[in-house]
């Protein structure tokens, strides 16, 4: 019953608030064409994330895990002339879908895919000296989240932003004798959340057509 309603009203608001988007709409429909798993952001997610990007004025974005570019499509068109969003993805083929995806948005110019292991393209962005970054959304293999926060901070500066997808999981993350790989990433992730002096952060349940799941928001107060 609660997945049905969750379901209902995704839709419900999606009528409302979220008309055909030529661009979006296709990004998904070659996403699942090309056999992507559907774990794309919703999009009132990508709405938010784009919102927050504009509430700070975001210029520089780097997100962890590209998927086919849905949630990258919604982070980049809210750039100002001149920004930036860096998105790493360690799969050759979802990154050739995300590249297609971008292309057809128009949004070649501000989007800098990075193939290959974020563990290895976070150090090169590093000291290329990309960042630092006004957003981070973090969306990659959650069993380094925990690794990842670290970089997130790192590649920050003191009032960036950054969301992490996924900290809740169907509520298994209460679950401490859980066997499941992901929510075990995700729980060392939330106890190092915890103890992060570097951060200001909260976590939201969210719930929706895809479940029961919620994001980690936090402000850098200092790297
Ligand atoms: N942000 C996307 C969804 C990302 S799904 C959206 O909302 O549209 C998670 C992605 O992370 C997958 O494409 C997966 O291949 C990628 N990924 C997994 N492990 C990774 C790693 N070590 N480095 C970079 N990307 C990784
Ligand atoms: C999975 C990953 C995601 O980023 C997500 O939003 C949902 C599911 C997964 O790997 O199962
Ligand atoms: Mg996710």
């Amino acid at each position: 019953m609660s997945q049905d309603r969750w379901a209902a009203v995704e839709r419900y608001f999606d009528g409302l608030l979220f008309p055909p988007d030529a661009a979006l709409d296709a990004a998904l429909a070659d996403s699942v064409a090309a056999g992507l798993p559907p774990i794309n952001v919703s999009a009132g997610q990508g709405r938010l994330l784009a919102m927050f990007a504009r509430m700070i004025q975001a210029r520089r974005i780097l997100e962890i895990g590209t998927l086919g570019g849905y949630s990258g499509i919604w982070l980049a068109r809210a750039l100002p002339a001149g920004g930036r969003l860096v998105t790493l993805e360690v799969d050759p083929r979802h990154a050739e879908v995300a590249r297609h995806n971008f292309a057809r948005a128009g949004l070649t110019d501000c989007i800098d895919v990075r193939v290959g292991p974020a563990q290895e393209t976070l150090p090169a962005i590093d000291s290329e000296g990309l960042g630092p970054f006004d957003l981070i959304f973090v969306d990659a293999d959650k069993a380094r989240y925990t690794e990842y926060l670290d970089w997130s901070i790192r590649l920050s500066r003191p009032g960036s932003v950054i969301v992490v997808d996924n900290v809740v999981r169907d509520g298994e993350v209460v679950n401490e004798h859980t066997t499941d790989a992901k929510v075990q990433g995700v729980r060392k992730f939330n106890v190092a959340l915890a103890a992060e002096r570097r951060v200001e952060a909260t976590a939201i349940q969210l719930v929706g057509a895809k479940g029961h799941d919620g994001f980690a928001v936090m402000i850098v107060k200092g790297t």
